[in-house]
């Protein structure tokens, strides 16, 4: 029975395709994470480039362009599910853009309750975009999950745009994340901080940066994983459409492409990359 299972949840999740939308190349962290619970998992993937750094927008701003962007793209390449591979989006946009679709649209939002059961010293950072650090969302999952913790909110585009960078093939230098995350540990009780929420999906693109930047050891957590695992049990309750005959495309509206770019799209699986 159990290996019947299995085998239905292999199949299931090799004919699923899955919208994973970003402003950039953050999306990617979480398509290396579905990728791995779901190795045959057909990926359209989308970075709206045009408009990004999200977190420097207005609630707005985004409202007014999420809803109608996503529902264009879902016409156009016909998805299974949508996962929503960016906080800000998520944390901003979540509810007014799955009225606008009639398939189910996984949020990414930032993991505050894991990383308030994980922590020990109960003293918590989120690093997120300007934008998310500042969203009710944000306070409410504090409220609800992280009470008995001390929560150090730290806002970032810079770091959104050194992960941008490394993707791009470009250098980048531990001094300038260092000045990102600073003030989060310099500050009253930041020596205490134990686990810090990567509540952005660019910047798990820059673990290993972080971590040498960091001026003692924490766990860095983000939602990836979990979000793999939910949009795998949502697509096995679903009843799957057919998997599109081309390559697993990349769209970037209104593109920044070069040749490395292209490349590095392709390290996680994407065939064909395409300007909108
Ligand atoms: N990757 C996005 C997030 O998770 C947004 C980055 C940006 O465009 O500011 O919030």
């Amino acid at each position: 029975m159990l290996a019947k299972n299995k085998l239905n949840s292999v199949l299931v999740t090799a004919m699923a395709h899955v919208l994973v939308f970003d402003s950039g190349v953050g999306g990617l962290s979480v398509v290396a994470e579905l990728r791995a619970l779901m190795a045959g998992v057909y990926v359209t993937y989308v970075a709206d480039d045009e408009f990004r750094p999200y977190g420097d927008k207005t609630e707005t701003q985004l409202q007014a362009r999420l809803p109608g962007l996503l529902q264009t793209l879902v016409m156009a390449v016909n998805p299974d599910i949508v996962v929503l591979a960016c906080n800000t989006a998520s944390t901003t946009a979540l509810q007014d853009i799955r009225a606008y679709l009639s398939i189910p649209v996984i949020g990414v939002v930032p993991a505050i309750k894991p990383a308030a059961h994980l922590s020990r010293s109960k003293h918590i950072a989120v690093l997120g975009t300007p934008g998310t650090v500042r969203r009710k969302y944000v306070d409410e999952l504090v409220n609800d999950f992280a009470k008995d913790c001390r929560v150090y909110l730290q806002g970032s585009s810079a770091l959104v745009g050194l992960a941008e960078h490394k993707l791009a093939g470009k250098n980048v230098d531990i001094a300038n994340i260092k000045a990102e995350i600073a003030p989060i540990f310099a500050s009253t009780g930041g020596a205490n901080i134990d686990v810090v929420v990567l509540a952005c999906t660019h910047f798990p693109l820059l673990l290993d940066e972080l971590k040498l930047a960091a001026p003692h050891a924490v766990n860095w957590m983000d939602s990836g994983t979990a979000i793999a695992k939910h949009t795998r049990s949502v697509l096995k309750s679903l009843d799957l459409k057919s998997v599109p005959n081309r390559p697993q495309t990349v769209l970037l509206i209104g593109g920044q492409h070069n040749k490395t770019r292209t490349q590095i799209f392709e390290n996680y699986g994407c065939e064909k990359t395409v300007i909108l």
